[in-house]
């Protein structure tokens, strides 16, 4: 039985256990190797790795793709993409949606992973429809998450639904790394049974259930699984690629990996994770298990925001109350997955109702859009009194958020005259404005300063 690999180091490794600060320099070393180990994919673009080029490591995230494209010629590179927000938290019209897509396509990107925040899939739509366009795969998410209203019924609806929009895989992405072994099975086995198109799954390793997870998901008949190699494995990250691999070995997994390459790429990464740990941007805390989480059902991200924002306003001890206040606001939100930036916003409003005394006393303005249906259509009812407390009925969203949008692209490319030098530098300035900005800023001081070097050279 064949098992299928994606090594994360590049994206979700690296921005779960780093916060994305690995710039190219340290793993170009490594690229023939990994591509070279027999992955199914490497999954290196898209997420934070995009902003975090741009703003903290001076690079331009469009030639790190096609400079990973250049040695990585055999295995398929992998992006993920929040269907209509891009990279983002916003909506952005259709025709930037498209450009962005063919544009990632034409630079070297061969996977999609699609996904909406809210599992709404009209927000996936045209994404799907583009890298279908361009002739790439394009993967669309199941976002995982519990609820009264998330069961495995509402999942299968959700796989059928995916199947039939055209996709050429799902992925169910556990990006807060609740899902239960039980769960994964479970859940697998019913899609298996409801779809053709092969099941992939993303988990993380933060509560200690991930490897559990990914194991019995497999079992199930799981196509692929995510993976990150041992040395920026495990913690918040995924479960490692060596141990997942050999487990799954010995019950009879063919994954296709080289163990020797893998070796390889583990030790080549030793000394970079010790660099991380000794700057102390590796923080060991990470690499802890924390069962708290299952517990609470809730991400570890919005535990530690929900407990700087009351250390902040010098209220941790209401942590317990705010805790108990999440399970009512997102009931009133109906339902949302708690990824970013619902996972925020539903724990600051938690945190705002137990402060105040009042519910919903004050309301921060990112809820009022998501109840305006700015986001989209929640999984579940939301609250008609929350709602009618924001808005008049005939302010409200209808259809879909980004019908509304007028095109953007052509106009923005006008705007920015030379600054932008390629329509990647344009798809950089409105996916990021103020970050691209300085990015093309600094760009050009460089070059001039190299041109002033050249001709005091030629002086001396
Ligand atoms: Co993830």
């Amino acid at each position: 039985m064949k098992v299928n690999i994606t090594e994360t180091v590049l994206r979700d490794a690296n921005q779960s256990l780093i916060a994305t600060r690995m710039p190219f320099s340290d793993f170009e070393g490594i690229l023939e190797t990994l591509d070279n180990a027999g992955y199914y994919s490497l999954e290196c673009w898209g997420g934070a790795t995009f902003d975090s080029c741009l703003r903290y490591l001076d690079e331009d995230p469009w030639e790190r793709l096609r400079k990973i494209k250049a040695v990585c010629k055999k295995t398929p590179l992998q992006m993920l993409i929040r269907g209509q927000n891009i990279l983002g938290y916003k909506h952005y019209p259709d025709d930037v949606v498209r450009l962005f897509c063919r544009k990632a396509a034409e630079n070297g990107m061969d996977i999609f992973r699609i996904f909406d925040a809210l599992n709404d899939f009209r927000n996936i739509e045209v994404c799907i429809d583009e890298v279908k366009k361009c002739g790439k795969h394009a993967q669309g998410c199941i976002c995982y998450t519990t609820s009264p209203v998330h069961t495995i019924e509402k999942y299968v609806e959700m796989g059928k639904e995916l199947e039939k929009m055209n996709v050429d895989s799902i992925a169910i992405k556990d990006m807060a790394g609740i899902c239960s072994p039980k769960e994964a099975y479970d859940l697998v086995k019913a899609l298996k049974g409801a779809v053709k198109v092969p099941i992939f799954f993303h988990t993380h390793h933060t509560t200690g259930l991930g490897a559990m997870t990914l194991m019995k998901a497999v079992e199930a008949g799981c196509d692929g699984i995510d993976c990150a190699i041992s040395t920026f494995g495990g913690g918040t990250s995924q479960p490692a690629t060596e141990s997942m691999d050999y487990a799954l070995g010995q019950f009879g997994y063919e994954s296709g990996l080289d163990r020797d390459k893998l070796k390889e790429i583990a030790d080549y990464f030793k000394p970079i994770r010790k660099r991380f740990l000794d700057e102390g941007r590796l923080n060991p805390e990470v690499m802890g298990i924390k069962a708290d989480i299952l517990k609470y059902q809730v991400p570890g991200g919005m535990l530690s925001n929900m407990i700087a924002n009351l250390k902040d306003l010098n209220a941790l001890d209401k942590f317990d109350d705010a805790l108990a206040e999440i399970p009512a606001v997102r009931k009133d939100m109906g339902y949302p997955p708690l990824v970013t930036p619902l996972s925020q916003m539903v724990g600051n409003q938690a945190v705002q109702n137990v402060l105040t005394g009042t519910k919903y006393k004050t309301i921060s303005k990112e809820i009022k859009a998501y109840l305006r249906g700015e986001y989209g259509r929640a999984p579940g009812e939301v609250s008609q009194e929350l709602i009618d407390q924001c808005w008049k009925p005939e302010e409200l969203v209808q259809g879909r958020f980004a019908d509304s949008l007028e095109p953007a692209f052509e106009k923005t490319k006008a705007e920015l005259g030379k600054k932008a030098r390629s329509d990647e530098d344009v798809l950089s300035y409105i996916a990021f404005p103020q970050v691209a900005e300085k990015f093309f800023e600094a760009r050009e001081e460089k070059e001039s300063n190299t041109v002033n070097y050249t001709i005091e050279k030629k002086e001396d």
